[in-house]
């Protein structure tokens, strides 16, 4: 018997040009390179100028496309992962697919699920593929958190970064076991219990603006450890692997004592564990799919690993996907 699963066939990032390093974050704020460095493992974070969320998803999904090989007419849905869209409504999502040349009458919607957008979205794109719905998805993962950071506050101000990553995905058959190219399982979850964690402060339906991001970092550092690690776990223990037979973990990037912390959970060696976070800070549901396209990009993940994405967010928020490129 052949089974359906969705192997990622393309993928793309875009970054906005200026960059703040932490030594710019200090002229804004009372900080400084060592203590960001040390407390989060970010040197420094691209931010948008003029750009807006469709421009970042964009020029991610058109490098997807092309590196797909596809034309965006293949395409028979498109999902955009973020919290900070274009416009409260329609969904960015339909105005990248007509960017794009996606054909009239093609599904397209944001998904909001914070830091777990990306896994989110990816787990409801292949559940689609795996029922038959449809054969070829856009996923995009992508935030302008520039416009809803509080440029005041140095608890938050210096974590966050702006960007997007994109996968292409299409319906392939495989056997039904780990040896599969594909995703090979996900688990998602979310705990209300934690919603005054990681908040904004506002939101159209309560102070009519989106509001500004507002953490507990403590709180929310206490429970991330964990539920990464459950979202990695769990997804594979459905898959049938263990992380001893995994090629490399990519979790979201908030803090380099967080990736380093569930690396060790795990017990996976350093370089088993994928870590950009330097270079672009906390992107939320941009995150992994812009390392993943970043990797996959200079070769560190290649066609056949076998590859576990984590994530953990607002909400709480927090998931996991096994996926053999
Ligand atoms: O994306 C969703 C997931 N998000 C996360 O996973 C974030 C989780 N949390 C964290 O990564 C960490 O909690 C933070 C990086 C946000 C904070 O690190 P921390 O080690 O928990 O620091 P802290 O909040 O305990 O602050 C320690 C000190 C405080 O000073 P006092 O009160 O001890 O005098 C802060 O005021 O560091 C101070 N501080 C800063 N100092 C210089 C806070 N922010 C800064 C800053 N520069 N930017």
């Amino acid at each position: 018997m052949t089974y359906i699963r969705s192997e990622i066939i393309g993928h793309g990032h875009y970054t906005p040009k200026k960059v703040l390093t932490n030594d710019d974050m200090a002229k804004i704020v009372d900080t400084n390179d060592e203590w960001i460095t040390t407390r989060t493992g970010i040197k420094a974070r691209c931010v948008v100028e003029t750009e807006v969320n469709s421009d970042l998803s964009y020029k991610a999904a058109m490098m997807a496309i092309k590196n797909a090989n596809i034309s965006a007419e293949d395409i028979d849905l498109v999902v955009l992962a973020t919290v900070t869209p274009d416009y409260t409504t329609p969904a960015t999502a339909i105005k990248v697919a007509n960017m794009l040349g996606v054909k009239s009458g093609t599904p397209a919607f944001d998904l909001s699920a914070a830091c777990s957008g990306f896994v989110y979205a990816l787990t409801m794109a292949d559940n689609m593929v795996r029922l038959g719905q449809i054969k070829t998805a856009l996923v995009i993962g992508a935030e302008t958190l520039s416009k809803i950071t509080d440029w005041t506050d140095r608890n938050t101000c210096v974590l966050f970064g702006d960007g997007a990553g994109a996968v292409v995905i299409r319906a392939c058959e495989g056997k039904g076991d780990a040896t599969d190219t594909g995703i090979l399982a996900s688990k998602i979850y979310s705990d209300g219990a934690h919603f005054d964690n990681l908040r904004t402060t506002g939101g159209v339906s309560v102070s009519q603006n989106a509001g500004f991001v507002m953490m507990d970092g403590k709180e929310v550092f206490k429970y991330a450890i964990g539920a990464l690690a459950q979202g990695a776990e769990e997804a594979m223990k459905i898959a049938g692997i263990t992380a001893e037979d995994i090629d490399f973990l990519l979790p979201h990037q908030a803090n380099i004592r967080i990736i380093e912390g569930v690396g060790k959970k795990l017990e996976l060696p350093e370089e088993k564990v994928i870590v950009n976070i330097a270079g672009h800070g906390n992107t939320s549901a941009a995150s992994i799919p812009l390392a993943l396209s970043e990797k996959m990009e200079d070769s560190t993940i290649k066609k056949g690993d076998l590859v576990v994405l984590t994530s953990m967010g607002a909400g709480f928020t927090w998931g996991g996907i096994v996926v053999r490129i």
